[in-house]
């Protein structure tokens, strides 16, 4: 596995790629890997000759100094879990070399972001996201990239953005990996106090319970919604960003479920935000 440092030497790599007529395939991570990135570099390398994953903490996607200084880091680990699963190249830039103090361009999504995350972090951090992701797809020039289903809405305008700008890449989602118990696999969750697991696992019980409702016949979304929010708030100490049902297309809040909808949940447990989502339909939907 190759470890490329430079945007520079990463340009140069993807266009020997690209010459070679090999498949290519990307992964765009911001490392701390876990069992959910794993997941999505072995997808990318059974169904791609070259796997490139990236590794960079962007740092303008976070709103909070505060989030972007504590996100874990441990590069070392990551690519050794990254070799494992199958990455070809691993791209590591330094933060200089990706945004110059001269930068003065950013791509911005619109109306996706008037939901969910984007009430709550605010719209830069999907154009923090959008940004960043159009360098890495432009550097690393992949066929395909896998991205992860946990970050609904970073899917949906990630896949919107690609529409909309006409990248020459296939985003490919991927499913979301818990652990045993049902916790949403996150980087973040290595900051979750010891003693706070129930109150971390009251966001997927929530959805579950949710979830449950809809496909038995529960059609009124704001009462579907009390009923999981009571269920993260019988939890105890837990802080709620928001729990709602959106539409899968558009994020806009669904009044009567009578189709496919997105059940997502943010809530903060021991001063770690935690997001996860699930899919729901009425029965024979
Ligand atoms: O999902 C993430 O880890 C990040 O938002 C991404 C897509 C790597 C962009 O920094």
């Amino acid at each position: 596995m190759k470890v490329i440092r430079t945007v520079a030497d990463m340009g140069e790599e993807a266009l020997a790629i690209i010459r070679s007529s090999k498949s290519y395939g990307f992964v765009p991570t911001m490392g701390a890997l876990h069992e959910g990135h794993v997941s999505l570099i072995r997808r990318a390398a059974n169904e791609n000759d070259i796997v490139a994953v990236s590794i960079f903490v962007n740092p303008t996607q976070f709103n909070e100094n505060d989030d972007f200084e504590k996100y874990p880091r441990n590069i070392e680990a990551d690519l050794a879990l990254a070799e494992e699963a199958g990455a070809d190249i691993v791209f590591n830039p330094e933060p200089e070399d990706m945004f110059s103090d001269k930068r003065d361009t950013l791509v911005m999504p619109n109306k996706l972001t008037n939901h969910l995350c984007g009430l709550s972090r605010g719209k830069g951090h999907f154009i923090g996201v959008c940004t960043v992701v159009s360098k890495l797809f432009n550097i690393i020039r992949p066929e395909k990239a896998y991205f992860g289903q946990k970050d609904a809405q970073q899917a949906l305008i990630i896949q919107r953005m690609v529409h909309d700008l006409n990248f020459p890449v296939k985003i490919e989602i991927c499913p979301i990996i818990r652990e045993d118990d049902g916790l949403a696999l996150s980087s973040r969750n290595v900051r979750i106090p010891e003693n706070m697991r129930h109150e971390a696992l009251s966001l997927s019980r929530a959805l579950t319970h949710g979830k449950a409702l809809i496909e038995d016949g529960a059609t009124n979304a704001p009462e579907v919604i009390n009923a999981m929010c009571e269920k993260v708030i019988e939890a105890g100490d837990v802080e709620i960003d928001y729990i709602d049902i959106v539409s899968t297309e558009t994020l806009e809040d669904v009044a009567e479920i009578d189709d496919l909808v997105l059940l997502a949940g943010a809530i903060k447990v021991g001063g770690v935000r935690l997001i996860d989502n699930m899919l729901a339909a009425p029965a024979g939907k």
